[in-house]
């Protein structure tokens, strides 16, 4: 990981195969060949040493075997560039910043799994190849398919809604794709999408499963990745005061307080106060939530700020049963989620407003042809959820090999 000679001694910072990292020292002659991230065996006595960077111990060593000598000009050094790193995540992946990452990662999808399976839910993979949006047109991405058109999936939602006729509530943890043109810290064009959909249950229902889901993930990723976590300089003690139940509130409640709050949108070059049927941006959220500790659930938004399966209020006509969860702190929205429309006159009917082609969504709407159930679910993005856990501003770090508008490599 790291080499320090001395004229006498050589100090070999080694890593491990899962990041870990002990100190050894050997005579400087037998280690003179040595290049940073070379593979090598060492055998020696370990020894209590105060002094040692990592852990208070170190290896005195006695033999040491090359496997591969690595090339001197490794790229990666102290200082670097976010494009440099980015351009060689490959290697960047090594770093103890990007080794912590991983680890949170890999402990958010472990403890989500976990408590799905533990309130049996089941899990299921939908198709990625597609020939329908889910979530608007306009951030498909086209491929050719033998001669047709076809669509990577932006969301498997509508495929776990057939699901739950016959397997009851199920999830499923798959990529998604959305080709956004916008350079911005919260989008990829692929990301990893929790999606859980349940037959027989009311917006409330669905808003209990995702605070308990979002808190048992935050408390177990927290105790597992405490160390790590505070690597990532997170406050941890925030995190640790997460708890359900999270606030709702209702949209047009939002909306008021951010004109109290003197918000203003801006719109065609002009700035006006933020009023109903404006969609909350990434300012309106931070405004709203910048104050609270815990996430809060945005309910009720107009419908026609909705994708066109949001079930609407019936008694409440205008508004659709669907709620976002917002991460503190103006972290913004980590879940879209809510009831789905279950009469096929009204869910044509919204097909047709959006311009899509009911044709399209023909086996959809045999779903509510065909002995439909008031059902719901919701997706959140892992990689949102990241960026708030782990404090870090830019999703590209949240993610292993990022893919957005300009990369696609390594
Ligand atoms: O809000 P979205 O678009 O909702 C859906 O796709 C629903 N069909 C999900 C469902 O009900 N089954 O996406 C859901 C979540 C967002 O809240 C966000 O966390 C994440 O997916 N997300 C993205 N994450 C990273 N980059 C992007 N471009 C994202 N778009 C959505
Ligand atoms: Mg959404």
């Amino acid at each position: 990981h790291r080499l320090r000679r001395q004229k006498e001694n050589t100090f070999i910072i080694i890593r491990d195969d899962r990041g870990g990292i002990i100190q050894s020292v050997f005579r400087s002659e037998k280690a003179s060949h040595l290049t940073v991230e070379s593979s090598i065996e060492v055998d020696g006595l370990l020894q209590k040493d105060p002094r040692a960077p990592e852990g208070g111990y170190e290896i005195k060593g006695n033999n040491l075997k090359t496997f591969n000598l690595a090339q001197p000009n490794y790229p990666i050094g102290e200082y670097q560039s976010t494009e440099l790193l980015l351009d060689n995540r490959h290697l960047a992946l090594r770093t103890r910043r990007m080794i912590a990452i991983a680890k949170v990662r890999a402990s958010i999808t472990k403890f989500a799994r976990q408590w799905l399976i533990e309130n049996d839910w089941m899990e299921v993979t939908a198709p990625v190849i597609v020939k329908s949006a889910v979530e608007g047109g306009s951030t498909l991405f086209k491929l050719g398919y033998f001669g047709e058109d076809v669509y990577l999936s932006q969301s498997a939602q509508l495929y776990l809604e057939a699901m739950i006729f016959c397997l009851g509530p199920v999830w499923s943890l798959t990529p998604s794709f959305r080709a956004e043109k916008s350079r911005t810290v919260r989008h990829l064009t692929e990301f990893l999408h929790l999606e859980v959909e349940a037959p027989w249950v009311s917006l409330e229902d669905i808003l209990r499963v995702q605070e308990q889901l979002v808190s048992f993930i935050v408390q177990n990723v927290t105790n597992e990745r405490f160390a790590e976590l505070n690597q990532l300089k997170r406050n941890v003690t925030e995190l640790k005061n997460i708890q359900a139940p999270f606030d709702r509130i209702p949209y047009e409640k939002a909306i008021e307080i951010l004109q109290t709050k003197g918000f203003r949108i801006e719109e065609n070059g002009n700035s006006r106060s933020i009023k109903w049927g404006d969609d909350l941006n990434v300012d309106s959220e931070r405004e709203l939530t910048k104050h609270y500790t815990n996430p809060v659930f945005v309910v009720g938004y107009p419908i026609q700020l909705k994708a066109f399966y949001v079930k609407e209020d019936r008694e409440s006509l205008g508004r659709g049963l669907s709620a976002d969860m917002l991460a503190p702190k103006g972290f913004g929205e980590i879940t879209s989620g809510g009831l789905r429309e279950d009469d096929i006159v009204s869910l044509t009917k919204r097909l047709e407003e959006q311009g899509l082609n009911p044709a399209t969504y023909d086996w959809y709407l045999d779903l509510r042809r065909y002995g439909s159930v008031p059902h719901g679910g919701f997706g959140m993005g892992i990689e949102r959820l990241m960026r708030w856990l782990t404090d870090i501003e830019d999703i590209k770090d949240t993610v292993l090999f990022p893919r957005t508008v300009s990369r696609v490599v390594p």
